[in-house]
């Protein structure tokens, strides 16, 4: 499974990629504009700046047209900031169609605020490289965002799908856990959540005892030259 981060926060993204774990990054205009990023100037600019970042990685940028042919104009010019960019489309009705438009002139999609089953198969159909349930929102309004993961999983597998599961909108450790094991291609999340796998109690109880036992036998050898 990939580990894409979720966020326009450069220290963030630096922090994730210095774990070595890093994949790719993930942003929307909500992220864009908590790090005060105004303006198509700007924006264009932070993009690239998280592109050379994450070097190799793939690098969703969100378009904010919502009309096929604006939708593609944006998508090209966001394309064109760097290969690693991956043009992220509203699952609407002009969206699918800018989508299969993508497809067919081989520019990479991600295919976002899904929230169904039905919703996963028409991207996948319209050529998306990948597709993003929004798991924490779909648990929020007391469904479950876990099943529809398997359940797009079992779909695209019977049906021979090559749309990767992009399961967004994480929340906690577990949720990572979860969508591993329901079938997820990638996840994306904040970084508290990617470093919240790293905790585990008995883990610092068994260093604290490992460092101490070999402090030690160190004290020890020095005792006795
Ligand atoms: C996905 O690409 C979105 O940016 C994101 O995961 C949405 O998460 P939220 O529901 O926490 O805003």
């Amino acid at each position: 499974m990939k580990f894409f981060i979720d966020t326009a926060n450069l220290a963030q993204i630096k922090e994730a990629h210095d774990l070595g774990i890093l994949d790719g990054v993930t942003t929307n205009p909500s992220l864009m504009a908590k790090e005060g990023i105004k303006g198509e100037d700007s924006v264009m600019k932070h993009y690239l700046t998280i592109c050379e970042l994450v070097d190799g990685g793939d690098i969703s940028a969100e378009v904010l047209s919502t009309n096929v042919h604006e939708i593609i104009e944006e998508g090209k010019k966001l394309a064109a900031i760097h290969p690693s960019i991956v043009v992220k489309v509203p699952m609407i009705k002009d969206g699918v169609k800018a989508l299969k438009w993508f497809s067919d002139n081989g520019i990479k999609t991600n295919c976002t605020l899904v929230f169904s089953a039905g919703q996963a198969i028409l991207a996948a159909k319209a050529g998306a490289n990948y597709v993003s349930p929004f798991i924490g929102r779909i648990d929020d309004s007391n469904w479950d965002g876990v099943e529809l993961i398997k359940q797009i999983s079992q779909i695209y597998k019977i049906q021979g799908y090559k749309t990767e599961i992009l399961a967004a909108s994480i929340r906690s450790p577990l949720h990572i856990v979860k969508c591993a094991e329901a079938g997820a291609d990638v996840v994306t999340s904040p970084l508290e959540p990617i470093l919240g796998l790293l905790k585990h109690p008995l883990t610092d109880i068994g260093l604290a005892k490992f460092l101490d036992d070999a402090k030690k036998m160190q004290a020890e050898l020095a005792g006795a030259k």
